[in-house]
């Protein structure tokens, strides 16, 4: 049993560097030629039951070819760590996997590129049970534009359990939005547990 445990996470190790050293250069949409030094393809356990997914990598990401280290990193992975959860045990990974410039908000084509190439096939090598979204744009990714034909809006539906295919989506805020909204850091919290309850 150990032994086929074993042969599972080596077969999606794999799987991923392949993806990995397929894209490390990619050129597939403009955030190609607007500054970025890396793509941050994301890191974690490849057989790991939740992914999160934030929207794309900052400065500092960009840099170390990491995601999620900088301050609304280090918040996530202290989160995460209150669980019961090490970055080790989750797959953490973006909508898009190269910084778009000044940190804007990534765009519709640029979003749809990347999906299409990486986070789609990262999430069907790993075969996880849950993604856990952090912020608006990665929820519309899974969710589309609308929820129960209103726009989507996190403080509506965070913390919801919805079903995509196999998958269960849990939004949640972008941790960058609790720095400044300490007051909904139990909220944040509170959903990051019930999609790690989800995963297990
Ligand atoms: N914000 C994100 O959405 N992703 C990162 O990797 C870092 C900050």
């Amino acid at each position: 049993m150990e032994k086929e445990k074993n042969k599972t996470f080596m077969h999606k190790f794999e799987a991923l560097e392949k993806l990995y050293k397929k894209y490390k250069n990619c050129q597939n949409c403009p955030l190609a030629k607007l500054g970025r030094k890396n793509i941050v393809f994301g890191e974690g356990n490849p057989n790991a039951k939740l992914i999160i997914v934030g929207e794309g990598p900052g400065e500092k990401e960009d840099a170390a070819c990491k995601p999620f280290i900088g301050k609304s990193g280090q918040l996530l992975t202290k989160i995460l760590e209150q669980t019961g959860l090490k970055r080790e045990d989750v797959f953490i990974t973006n909508t898009v996997k190269c910084r778009p410039p000044k940190n804007r908000n990534p765009k519709t084509e640029e979003i749809e590129s990347c999906t299409k190439l990486l986070l789609l096939k990262q999430i069907d090598i790993i075969e996880p049970k849950v993604i856990c979204t952090l912020g608006a744009i990665p929820a519309r990714v899974f969710l589309g534009k609308k929820v129960n034909n209103l726009p989507i809006k996190i403080t509506a539906i965070r913390g919801q359990i919805f079903k995509c295919g196999n998958l269960t989506i849990i939004p949640t805020y972008h941790p960058a939005y609790i720095l400044r909204n300490n007051k909904e850091l139990q909220n944040f919290t509170s959903d990051i547990i019930l999609a790690k309850n989800f995963s297990i």
